[in-house]
């Protein structure tokens, strides 16, 4: 059987719905609020101070979502028919509502009902205990009561059958939550096939399994003493990518053959002349980190010397040496013409209209500038592989600053020819530089920012006033979803049947503005939760609230005590400014679809 990506994420998304499961939109590549990592790398990410039982997640206990990721630790991988830099995650979650026995019956079904992979197909595995955790009996009982042979149930240890994010328990920070997995891989081999290793099993790389699912169940925190404490609530945490759920529908092993990718190849092979077949690795290459700066650049992140900018730099400039390496005279029409590529796979989903030309306008200069020199650089590495002994860190610098060769591409090209560079001299050659370079633009940030929590609070009260409007204009299938606030700017998501125009976008601005211009008064009350909703105050998603609920106005003061008058009413807990006055005129500069009738706002003061 073979399926397309449309379908399987309608078949995720009903399951869970049926189940009674709240869909979270994804969030950004690049989580600002999450300053540990460059990226979201799982669907968990962003849901990690719910799964530690801090606060309640505002649409209840039961999630699941579909959250485009990026791992930058396979990047090395990528190549092979499996690893992708940017990859989405399908994930369910209960955060302490039901368990192991559910989360596995419930996936099995999916697994088998639903996507209808043959049993025989499937293999399971179990977390074997160790002296700190015990071995996942619950787990083993599932699988074999729903009928899963002993043969396909496999033991390991924590190495491959624990999660959390920095891996294994000793590699855990104090705060850190994780827990035993139990993992599915499909087998795309036979029992006798000679394509793969004789021993090998799920964990083995010769390529015959692949592992599409892992529901992790989050029951620790690693605490002071370096031990693992139980957590007051037991979560689930199941992820699995979408690319390799249809490889194994396709019961083909390469993910470069399913439809999220099958578009891209193809305009790789046309743009270079080459074929698939015959150049696999360097056109999984090309299409993955194509694929990946596309998706950053939509999202915002430009090509830069630092963070998520240097990773989209070294992305491009991988892929642009890969086409080289085709041996094609490469240039920016062609890396344009692939990132089209990638617009055109996801445009029902992520993209709309403006994304070809935001897209664009980055890789053309990033591209020309990386190309021009192209030819050059790959001379004096040629130079370098003559070289006897390791590479000084200066040298790489100089390739670096003068022919935009990233550190790790000069790496592996000289790893190739078994030659490496003295890393730690390339780093306190970056470093002097970088602080040459800053001394140069201090100055720049005198003045700062205001105080970040006035302003926060402002953009708070600019949340109410964009909700409330929103839901005038397009209707009260408007609802908020999500907002995240900094000092810079607030992001507002809500769901709409239907997509908002940049006109009626427009209107909302102005009409905020002038609800700004009539200062408004603030103010709040302590009522009973009935009397609120009667009210027709706007309350969040299905949180559950106490009996008395606070609720913030934005009328006149004179109307306090008849509240029905108000512009906004919305049940919050604060803080907000005290006159809509305060808030100062805004701007929505970005609007975009987030997801399945998911839209975001950005707007900031102007
Ligand atoms: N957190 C787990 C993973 O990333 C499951 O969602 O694999």
């Amino acid at each position: 059987m073979t399926m397309n990506h449309t379908t399987l994420r309608q078949l995720f998304t009903d399951f869970w719905k049926e189940r009674g499961h709240q869909e979270v939109p994804p969030a950004p590549l690049v989580l600002k609020e999450d300053p540990t990592t460059l990226f979201t790398s799982s669907g968990m990410q962003p849901l990690v101070i719910y799964l530690a039982g801090a606060n309640p997640h505002p649409l209840g206990k039961r999630l699941f979502d579909i959250q485009p990721c990026i791992r930058t630790q396979d990047m090395d991988k990528v190549g092979d028919n499996r690893h992708d830099t940017f990859f989405e995650m399908m994930g369910n979650w209960s955060l302490g509502d039901y368990f192991k026995k559910e989360q596995l019956s419930w996936y099995f079904e999916f697994l088998t009902k639903v996507i209808k992979l043959p049993k025989n197909k499937l293999h399971f595995t179990i977390f074997e205990g160790d002296n700190m955790v015990p071995r996942d009996v619950e787990s083993a009982k599932t699988w074999k009561d729903l009928g899963v042979e002993e043969s396909h149930i496999h033991y390991y240890g924590i190495e491959a059958n624990w999660w959390s994010r920095s891996g294994t328990p000793d590699k855990m920070p104090v705060g850190e939550i994780g827990g035993p997995d139990s993992e599915v891989f499909y087998d795309f081999g036979t029992p006798h096939d000679e394509r793969f290793g004789k021993e090998c099993q799920p964990n083995c790389e010769c390529g015959r399994f692949m592992e599409i699912g892992n529901s992790v169940f989050i029951q620790y925190k690693k605490i002071g003493d370096g031990t693992l404490q139980e957590l007051p609530q037991k979560n689930v945490d199941f992820g699995g990518g979408i690319e390799r759920m249809l490889a194994a529908i396709n019961n083909n092993p390469d993910i470069f053959e399913t439809d999220v990718f099958s578009k891209i190849i193809k305009a790789v092979e046309d743009v270079s002349g080459k074929k698939y077949y015959e150049n696999k690795s360097a056109m999984r290459i090309i299409a993955d980190h194509i694929k990946a700066s596309t998706f950053l650049i939509a999202q915002g992140v430009k090509p830069s010397n630092k963070e998520q900018g240097y990773i989209l730099r070294r992305l491009l400039r991988k892929a642009t040496i890969k086409f080289k390496n085709l041996e094609k005279k490469i240039n920016e029409q062609d890396i344009m013409a692939v990132a089209q590529s990638v617009i055109e796979t996801y445009k029902e989903v992520y993209f709309d209209d403006t994304t070809g030309k935001i897209v664009d306008n980055e890789i053309g200069p990033e591209i020309f500038k990386f190309t021009s020199s192209l030819d050059k650089g790959l001379k004096e590495i040629e130079k370098l592989i003559q070289l006897k002994g390791e590479i000084t860190g200066k040298i790489a610098f100089d390739l670096y600053q003068s022919y935009g060769f990233p550190l790790e591409i000069t790496e592996e090209i000289l790893k190739n020819k078994g030659q490496k560079i003295n890393r730690d001299e390339f780093v306190s050659e970056f470093n002097k530089h970088k602080e040459l370079s800053r001394s140069a633009s201090a100055g720049m940030f005198k003045g700062g920012l205001a105080d970040q929590s006035v302003q926060t609070t402002r953009y708070h009260t600019a949340t109410h006033l964009i909700n409330q409007t929103l839901t005038d204009l397009l209707g009260s299938d408007v609802s908020q979803v999500g907002s995240n606030i900094t000092g810079e700017r607030l992001r507002f998501d809500f769901t709409s049947s239907r997509k908002p125009t940049d006109e009626e976008i427009k209107e909302v601005e102005n009409i905020v503005n002038k609800k700004v211009e009539e200062g408004l008064d603030v103010y709040y009350k302590d009522i009973p939760k009935d009397e609120a909703l009667k009210l027709g105050a706007k309350s969040f998603f299905k949180q559950k609230y106490p009996d008395i609920v606070k609720v913030y106005f934005i009328g006149r003061e004179r109307f306090k005590t008849v509240p029905y008058d108000v512009y906004s009413k919305e049940f919050c807990g604060g803080p907000h400014v005290k006159n809509t006055k305060e808030i100062g005129k805004i701007s929505i500069y970005k609007f975009e679809k987030i997801g399945n009738n998911i839209y975001r706002i950005y707007a900031k003061n102007k």
